[in-house]
């Protein structure tokens, strides 16, 4: 047998019902913001990533799905959604649409880490973008969307919010930053000695024991910000504040892509260990330029469905199917399969027997689907057209004539 791949995961039927119902409550929640779904390809130009996300991020350059086609091109398989959604939004000429554009996803996107409970090499993400508006509704809009959709799927995550300025107030902070951390480095990691030069802020969300014990003493984004970032991040708050969304400013928050400007958030759960992020995203005002578009502001977050699965944890789902009819003869059989093939054009999901059973293993087959009815024919049944629908549950039957099981199955679907 050749196993799977490390760091992926099949989704078996029995636990796919768990991964419909959430992503229905994500395109529910979507839809009543006005979000549309948008599809983009699994893979890239390597160049879009290195551009988009940023070659100073641990994405870019460590975890990337990177090979040749057979054309020579350099493609990569996503590691996230934004960049593409970016790239479909200029390369179709949407800015010249009506803004603010608004779009979801639901997709699998691929890291090279180690893999370990809740961090996996082929995940899935439900995100969503808004372009177009620089305005703090628009933040605010997209973490109400985001809370949502948490809120709708049972799920307890705390909102982490920040500003990280822009690039004015980057400038300024940075400094401070280097100034702070340069005594440190030969105490910290050989990755933050390389942020140092690169891009210090990342030393802020070092996970490394040593690195993170400097974090608390270091200074804060938020004493650093310029007038109009200053109002901006206050515009969020209001609007949160306003709309009853709870958050608790945390100036560590940096995020680990390179195209955040201004608001930067995550939902984190306590219930999750090392991984807690179940939710996360921010502002990028310049990203769109960086793809050649004409300077559009852009907000956006994206939630990892497996996070999210595994602190929903399992749920029972309904049973496969309305009714399995049994059949104890070859007639019967056949009686069995047509009448399946008449009920399912009614739209009720139901099996017959395939595999030649007796009556006893069929009637258990039907119990292992947990079919809510069960029919049994018989010549009896055949001769009078009749037959009794048992009501697996409660075991009381009716008699029903063959011909009206459609019209008897209306409004008792399971
Ligand atoms: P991210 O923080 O890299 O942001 O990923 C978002 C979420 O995806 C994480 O909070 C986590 O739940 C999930 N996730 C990330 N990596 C893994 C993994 N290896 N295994 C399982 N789950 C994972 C982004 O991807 C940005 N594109 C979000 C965004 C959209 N910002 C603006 N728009």
């Amino acid at each position: 047998m050749i196993p799977i791949q490390k760091g992926c995961k099949d989704v078996l039927p029995a636990q796919s019902y768990a991964w419909q119902t959430l992503e229905s409550l994500a395109r529910r929640t979507a839809k009543k913001y006005g979000f549309r779904e948008i599809r983009t390809p699994m893979f890239e130009a390597t160049e879009l990533f290195a551009r988009g996300v940023g070659d100073t991020s641990d994405i870019v350059t460590k975890e990337m799905y990177t090979f040749n086609d057979k054309g020579g091109r350099s493609v990569t398989l996503r590691p996230e959604g934004t960049a593409g959604v970016a790239r479909a939004f200029v390369e179709n000429g949407l800015q010249g649409d009506v803004l603010p554009f608004k779009a979801y996803y639901i997709i699998s996107a691929f890291r090279y880490e180690r893999p370990q409970a809740g961090r996996l090499r082929e995940f899935h993400q439900f995100g969503a973008e808004l372009y177009g508006a620089e305005s703090p509704a628009a933040d605010a809009e997209v973490i109400a969307l985001a809370s949502n959709f948490l809120k709708s799927a049972k799920i307890k995550a705390s909102l982490r919010l920040n500003s990280i300025g822009c690039a004015a107030c980057r400038e300024k902070y940075v400094a401070a930053l280097r100034e702070y951390f340069k005594p440190h480095l030969p105490e910290m990691c050989r990755d933050c000695n390389v942020r140092f030069e690169k891009n210090p802020l990342r030393m802020l969300d070092c996970k490394e024991e040593a690195c993170a014990r400097l974090r608390d003493g270091a200074p804060r984004i938020t004493d650093y910000l310029c007038d109009d970032c200053r109002a901006h991040f206050e515009g969020v708050k209001e609007y949160l504040d306003g709309a009853g969304i709870a958050y608790t400013v945390d100036p560590r928050i940096v995020r680990g892509l390179d195209y955040y400007s201004r608001t930067v958030f995550e939902f984190v759960s306590d219930a999750l260990g090392a991984q807690s992020a179940v939710l996360a995203g921010g502002r990028y005002d310049t990203l769109l330029e960086k793809m050649d578009s004409k300077p559009t502001p852009a907000v956006g977050f994206a939630a990892g469905l497996e996070r999210l699965l595994m602190l929903r944890g399992e749920s029972t789902p309904p049973p496969h199917i309305t009714c399995y009819i049994a059949g104890m003869d070859a007639a019967s059989r056949k009686k069995a399969f047509l009448l399946a093939e008449e009920l399912r054009a009614a739209g009720v999901p139901c099996e017959a027997d395939l595999m030649e059973r007796s009556l006893k293993a069929q009637m258990r087959y039907a119990d292992k689907l947990r079919a809510k009815y069960a029919i049994v024919l018989g010549e009896r049944e055949l001769a009078e057209e009749e037959a009794d629908v048992k009501n697996m549950k409660t075991s009381a039957a009716e008699r029903v004539n063959l011909r009206k099981l459609a019209q008897y199955f209306k409004g008792r679907k399971a």
